[in-house]
């Protein structure tokens, strides 16, 4: 598969973002909100019909270390804007973790990164080995910053994963020389890589984003308003911190919410828990019912809506329902970051 590049609109994006921060980011976040209102209730009325039997989640982010080595302005994990303790996953738990998955028939999307920069795990290819192992159909991606990349890691980690995003943030629109080292060597070797997507993106390091439930660093001066939108969050996706925690989602940038522990349960039942069902009662009509996200504004780049309707695409032709639906689709699809 050739090596894909994005920018986001190119340069008049770029310029967009770079003068009108607020206005892009806030136009953004609108349209997107509006666009997908639609399918977010549909995706949570059809989540909740059988309360007992919940689907899968489509997406489990695991984060194996909480640390980052960049300085991105609109990031919490920013290594200067850093408050959560240090902690890293025990190798423990992260079998605990994948060898639960597997037994519950999990095939959905899976990462080992989560607020953090994964490439800074050291035990990073060997855990994503185990997890490639145990979970042979699952769609397995890493987002990394590429600060800590070079063709020999790519070369590590390539028969593990499916999915390779390398988020080349700078202020110029210029590729780092790492970015431009993967890129070359990937250009020049096709073949070696055709079992592997590999997506380049051009990000501004400097850009505004969402406010990821308060606590992004370069929106913390604003007034917070109330968010009335729903959000799929709790729906979708499986947030594990590396103490084994389920968390809300990737807005709990301090690592602070405990919706289960793994460490008293498995992964299967830690996904319908009590605080889970509460918190996704609470988001089915907006998020002014829960302190945490009453005025979070985040809403995905794109993967989870694909997913989402597809499967209530899905749903509605074959009227099957039940339980792992999301699961068994989610890795036919193209992925979309
Ligand atoms: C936290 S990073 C972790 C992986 C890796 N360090 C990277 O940057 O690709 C995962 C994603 O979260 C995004 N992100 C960080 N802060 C954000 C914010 N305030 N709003 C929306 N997305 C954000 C990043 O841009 C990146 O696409
Ligand atoms: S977006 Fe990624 S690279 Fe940037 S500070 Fe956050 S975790 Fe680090
Ligand atoms: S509203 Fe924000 S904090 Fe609440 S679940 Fe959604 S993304 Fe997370």
């Amino acid at each position: 598969m050739p090596i894909r590049i994005a920018n986001f609109m190119g340069r008049f994006g770029w310029e967009a973002q770079k003068r009108f921060p607020m206005l892009a980011s806030q136009s953004y976040l609108k349209a997107m909100f509006f666009l997908r209102a639609k399918s977010q209730k549909e995706y949570i009325e059809y989540f909740l019909r059988d309360p007992e039997n919940v689907p899968y989640p489509n997406v489990v982010n695991l984060e194996t270390i909480n640390r980052c080595n960049s300085d991105c302005a609109f990031c919490t994990a920013n290594k200067y804007a850093e408050k959560r303790p240090y902690m890293r996953m025990s190798d423990e738990m992260f079998r605990k973790i994948i060898d639960e998955l597997a037994d519950w028939g999990y095939k959905g999307h899976l990462t080992m990164y989560g607020n953090n920069e994964p490439l800074l795990d050291t035990r990073i290819v060997e855990l994503h080995k185990y997890a490639r192992e145990k979970l042979p159909e699952c769609f397995i991606f890493m987002s990394t910053n590429g600060l800590l990349l070079n063709v020999d890691k790519l070369r590590e980690i390539k028969p593990y994963i499916n999915q390779l995003i390398i988020n080349n943030y700078c202020e110029d629109m210029k590729f780092r020389p790492k970015t431009q080292e993967i890129i070359d060597y990937v250009q020049a070797n096709p073949e070696e890589f055709k079992d592997l997507d590999i997506l380049v993106q051009m990000r501004y390091v400097k850009a505004v984003l969402t406010n990821r439930a308060g606590s992004a660093p370069n929106r913390q001066n604003e007034k917070p308003k109330i968010i009335k939108e729903t959000c799929l969050m709790p729906y979708t996706d499986m947030w594990i911190t590396p103490d084994g925690r389920l968390g809300y989602c990737c807005c709990d940038n301090y690592e602070v919410t405990e919706l289960a522990n793994l460490k008293d349960c498995t992964v299967a039942e830690g996904w319908n828990s009590p605080k889970y069902r509460e918190l996704r009662l609470k988001l089915r009509t907006g998020r002014q019912n829960d302190p945490m996200c009453a005025h979070c504004d985040f809403i995905d780049a794109g993967l989870r809506m694909h997913t989402v309707n597809e499967i209530l695409k899905n749903d509605k032709k074959n009227k099957t329902g039940g339980k792992d639906l999301g699961s068994r689709l989610a890795d036919t699809f193209t992925q979309k970051q």
